[in-house]
């Protein structure tokens, strides 16, 4: 038989589990290259069917449980949750070989603070997507950008961007459970997380993979 070693420090410790869970989560904020820049974001729909999208992940904060993504305040998803807010985000970091996926419930952030530094933090090129002149996901009768002619494949000014602000809304999502899935050949391991609020911390344990 081989021996299967090299495991990491976290393989059988579950309060190191869930600092790498954080870690691999919050990995994916600096650098867009890394596979939790872009996770897979779930929101119910009308018909309480699940409706999944990839966002790109903005901001993570360990300390107040939660997730920032950017996003159309025109759009389906945001219809989904001023209507329903549970939304599960999905992560597979595949060279770490760890899957994660975070639920709670998602707020719109149109305006404040949060908003407002959400839309500065964003380049210029980034915000144009919000200059569409009909909502995400309109029907249109030929192919488009949805964008006004005058600024296709222009970069917007400062005062150009202003007045589509109100198109734009920070989605935080609320963390409220976290589950855990490591895969090794040693035998997998899994566990599962849960923000007791009335304790105000997180309680967890292991799950059979
Ligand atoms: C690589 C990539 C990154 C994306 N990033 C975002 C994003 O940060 N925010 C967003 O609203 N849509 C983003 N999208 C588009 C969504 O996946 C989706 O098509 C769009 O938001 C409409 O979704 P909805 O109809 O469910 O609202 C991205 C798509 C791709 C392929």
């Amino acid at each position: 038989m081989t021996a299967l070693n090299n495991l990491p420090a976290y393989y059988d410790d579950i309060e190191l589990s869930f600092e790498e869970a954080w870690s691999v989560v919050k990995a994916g904020v600096t650098n867009r290259h890394n596979p939790a820049h872009m996770p897979a974001v779930g929101t119910v729909d009308e018909t309480g069917g699940p409706q999944l999208r990839i966002m790109v992940l903005r901001d993570v904060s360990r300390e107040s449980r939660t997730l920032r993504f950017h996003t159309d305040a025109r759009s389906a998803k945001a219809d989904q949750l001023r209507q329903k807010n549970a939304t599960s985000v999905l992560i597979y970091d595949h060279p770490a070989k760890i899957q994660i996926r975070l639920s709670g419930e998602a707020r719109l952030v149109l305006e404040g603070d949060i908003a407002d530094a959400a839309w500065d933090s964003s380049t210029p090129f980034a915000r144009r997507c919000y200059m569409a002149e009909a909502a995400p996901g309109s029907s249109s009768i030929k192919p488009s950008s949805g964008l006004p002619d005058w600024i296709e494949g222009r970069q917007p000014e400062e005062d150009q961007l202003a007045e589509y602000r109100s198109n734009f809304a920070a989605m935080i999502v609320d963390v409220t459970t976290i589950e855990w899935l490591y895969l090794a050949n040693a035998g997998h391991r899994r566990a599962r997380w849960h923000f007791d609020m009335a304790k105000d911390s997180w309680t967890g344990g292991w799950l059979v993979p």
